[in-house]
């Protein structure tokens, strides 16, 4: 297929938080497509999509043809079917953590790492949503400055679980308001409304830190290509229904002042600064979501560090943290002509 006459694109997820955004961005941002066939679980097979698009289940018939497949369906769909997309032709840029850390899988954010999908074999990994958003605004000063040791507290919304823990949040939170007991927490250990919750992601047996906190710090070190960087993650969800924010400290290895910081940061391409303390204006959930930028503002001298800087670091979870990096990185490949070409 040539890229002229666009191509054939699988969206498998479609019918989820992420997997909607994704089929909006690849109309708004006019990627080349010839077809976009929406896939998801064989509850949803037969659904019509708003723009009449009808939601087809995953079958060894029904993934046939494909240019490229993109995946937000969790990563024990990613496991079974990316390959087979894969085997039968396609391209896929998945949004599970299923692949990610595999030596053969390129991990990439548009802004920080393209050169990585050259040597692709067939699946390309988008980061875990907050990585993304922090690696973009760490890049600049990565270059200039290199990075030392990153202490990162997070503040997570509810959408990055998915779609039932925002109507969780909600259902919490109408009772409480209206003086009801409210419902039994089903998407966390406990209640989220009114609450903050040091457990985002899961325990693995023995571990003391979340998966959450363990994608931060190997996605953190592979999308900078450098695994001596020290990192230390603390992951929070909060009660915010969309927008990740981040405290992130950052040690240099040459000094940075918050002013040249500042000037790299607003140079960086998919950043935004805001950073007027006294004119209130920083970074905050409710303003990023629905946007695609990374937002970086309260940039300052760690008073207890002559070499590091801390940062305030926002973004929109399910665009920057998923479905505009997936699509950008589609832009990537088509604009490489790597979409159909793979390193054997
Ligand atoms: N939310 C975020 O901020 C975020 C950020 C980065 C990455 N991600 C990743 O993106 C993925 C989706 O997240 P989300 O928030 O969009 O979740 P979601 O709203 O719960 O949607 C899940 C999607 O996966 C589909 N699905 C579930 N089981 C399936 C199966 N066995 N076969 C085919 N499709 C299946 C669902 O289809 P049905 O409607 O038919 O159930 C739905 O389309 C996850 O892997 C997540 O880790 C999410």
């Amino acid at each position: 297929m040539t890229s002229s006459d666009g191509y054939r694109v699988a969206v498998v997820g479609a019918t989820g938080q992420v997997g909607t955004v994704m089929l909006g961005l690849l109309r708004e941002r006019g990627f080349p497509v010839r077809e976009i066939v929406p896939f998801a679980s064989e509850r949803s097979a037969g659904r019509e999509l708003d723009g009449g698009l009808v939601v087809q289940p995953l079958t060894d018939e029904t993934i046939r043809g494909f240019d490229l497949a993109i995946f937000s369906a969790g990563g024990s769909t990613s496991g079974e079917w990316a390959p087979r997309f894969v085997e039968a032709g396609a391209v896929v840029v998945d949004n599970s953590s299923k692949w990610r850390m595999n030596d053969d899988v390129p991990l990439v954010v548009s802004e920080v790492n393209p050169d990585a999908l050259d040597g692709h074999r067939g699946i390309i990994a988008n980061p875990n949503c907050s990585t993304m958003q922090m690696v973009v605004a760490l890049k600049p000063i990565q270059e200039v400055a290199g990075i030392e040791r990153l202490v990162i507290s997070t503040y997570q919304a509810v959408s990055g679980t998915g779609k039932k823990a925002v109507d969780e949040l909600l259902s919490q939170s109408r009772a409480i308001l209206a003086g009801d007991a409210p419902p039994e927490p089903r998407s966390y250990a406990h209640q989220i409304a009114f609450n903050a919750l040091p457990h985002a992601g899961s325990f693995a047996p023995g571990d003391d830190h979340t998966d959450e906190e363990r994608k931060l710090i190997n996605e953190t070190r592979k999308i900078l290509g450098d695994p001596s960087i020290r990192v230390s993650a603390t992951c929070v969800r909060v009660p915010v229904v969309n927008g990740h924010s981040e405290s992130v400290n950052v040690e240099t290895r040459a000094p940075l002042s918050p002013d040249e910081a500042r000037e790299l940061l607003r140079d960086a391409p998919g950043v935004t600064v805001l950073d007027d303390p006294d004119g209130t204006s920083y970074p905050m959930a409710i303003e990023a979501s629905g946007r695609d930028d990374v937002f970086v503002g309260r940039i300052r001298r760690d008073p207890g560090h002559d070499q590091a800087l801390d940062l305030w670091i926002v973004s929109d979870n399910l665009r920057k943290g998923a479905a505009t990096n997936a699509v950008q990185l589609a832009e990537v490949l088509h604009e490489r002509g790597l979409i159909g070409a793979r390193v054997a």
